[in-house]
């Protein structure tokens, strides 16, 4: 295994703006031959704690590859078996991957010629892996199967998965080929159920790469979020679990993942008052409706002149707020998909939304339900079309994949 180390290879003045203190730094390459230094963003490796999965590393990459696995097998120790299998196989080469790259792995690969692009790969484990698997006693609760949902409108094929990869990178050749490499890796042993390819604006095209961004329906998406450097992060980020039989996933974390399509044909053509009322927040600045600024609180009893309630009774972040949620918290990670359009001639984008927290059913469930029960006016404009929830159990000490032997 030869190749270039990724650490310390890009650094810049921006280096540290953005981005954890902690750990050791990985360079994000930009796509020039001279990088400008303000656009070269520094990225941490350790998080605030060990054990931190890359997907939750800051500063969120531009893109990332999300691919639902199935572990082929009628079951029992043979579906244990296999899974173990691949996962070992993962571990060492996930390691190989974060050091050197794919170029440093694999003869010929396209990301050769590429600056060093963060990529950070993590690893799920769907509550439907261990049942097959037989070992439903280590099953925690928090990975239950989510309800349903008023306005879900599921497609099977999109839901669901044995073993997710979340696979991170400012570029999407390297976050698709590595998924590709890891996939082909495993061989017959898995069968791909989905997969979906997400992305961001990326800091080389921002003006300001450390604003939060936009979503393709043009809001600027992720303002209310528990930053790793709160305390409350890892209350409400990260699980605890005493119990022996749950122990593998102590300081892990739940990521539930949704493809969210957006009906983007008629949304900008609404007046943009109504776009603002339908979030409660303005669309300029992101400062919600009655504030002046993007991290100001929103006023959730504010009226005006006329007595209406300046954040409207069915806005989302009205119902989606901790006071309608029994203090509900979670860290969302949103990305958009962009897929073109359907065979019907629609719009085929949106969110490809994930939300990590200790326990979905007090994190993604409570939020959902409210949204639901309050009539959540973005319903109208999303449909809610894959989703899943899986365990990423705690990275090992040397930052990596957990040995499976922990959860089996
Ligand atoms: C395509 C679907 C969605 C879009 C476009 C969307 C958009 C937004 C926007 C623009 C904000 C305000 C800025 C911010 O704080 O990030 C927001 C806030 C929020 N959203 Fe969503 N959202 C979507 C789906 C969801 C879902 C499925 C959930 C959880 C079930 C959710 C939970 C939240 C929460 C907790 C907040 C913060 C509320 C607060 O101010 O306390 N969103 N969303």
């Amino acid at each position: 295994m030869s190749g270039p180390s990724r650490r310390g290879l890009l650094t810049g003045g921006a280096a540290g703006a953005v981005g954890l203190a902690a750990g050791g730094l990985w360079g994000v390459g930009v796509s020039r031959p001279e990088p400008d230094p303000a656009l070269a963003v520094t990225l941490s490796r350790g998080g605030p704690r060990n054990g931190l999965p890359p997907a939750l590393l800051t500063p969120t990459p531009a893109h990332v590859r999300v691919v639902a696995l199935e572990v082929v097998g009628d079951g029992g120790e043979e579906v244990a078996a296999r899974a173990r299998e691949v996962v070992e196989s993962w571990r060492d080469e996930i390691r190989a991957l974060h050091e050197h790259g794919l170029e440093g792995v694999v003869e010929g690969a396209p990301t050769q010629g590429l600056r060093p692009a963060s990529l950070g790969i993590t690893l799920g484990l769907g509550g439907s892996l261990l049942e097959r698997s037989g070992l439903g006693g280590r099953r925690p609760e928090e990975l239950a199967d989510l309800p349903d949902f008023a306005g879900d409108r599921l497609r099977q094929e999109w839901c669901g998965g044995d073993l997710m990869l979340h696979v991170g990178a400012e570029d999407p050749v390297v976050s698709g080929s590595a998924a590709r490499h890891l996939v082909g890796l495993a061989g017959d042993r898995v069968r791909v159920r989905w997969a979906l390819p997400g992305f961001r604006r990326g800091a080389v095209t921002a003006k300001d790469p450390s604003s939060t961004p936009r979503n393709l329906m043009g809001q600027i998406d992720g303002t209310v979020n528990p930053h790793p450097d709160q305390a409350v992060f890892a209350s409400q980020v990260l699980a605890v679990h005493p119990d022996p039989a749950t122990a593998w996933m102590d300081g892990g974390a739940y990521v539930v993942v949704r493809r969210i399509r957006m009906l983007l044909d008629g949304w900008f053509a609404m007046p943009e008052h109504e776009r603002e009322q339908v979030v409660g927040r303005r669309l300029d600045d992101g400062a919600p409706l009655g504030g002046s600024k993007e991290d100001d609180r929103p006023n959730l009893v504010a009226r005006d002149d006329a007595g209406r309630s300046v954040i409207a009774q069915d806005a989302h972040i009205r119902l989606a707020s901790p006071e309608n949620t029994l203090g509900a918290r979670m860290l969302r990670r949103g990305f958009d998909y962009d897929l073109g359009w359907d065979s019907q001639g629609r719009v085929d984008a949106g969110l490809l939304f994930t939300a990590w927290q200790a326990d979905p059913r007090t994190g993604f469930t409570a939020v959902q339900r409210s949204l639901d029960e309050g009539g959540d006016a973005l319903g109208d404009h999303i449909r809610h079309e894959g989703s899943a929830v899986f365990a990423v159990p705690p990275a090992g000490e040397d930052g990596q994949v957990p040995d499976p032997e922990l959860w089996g």
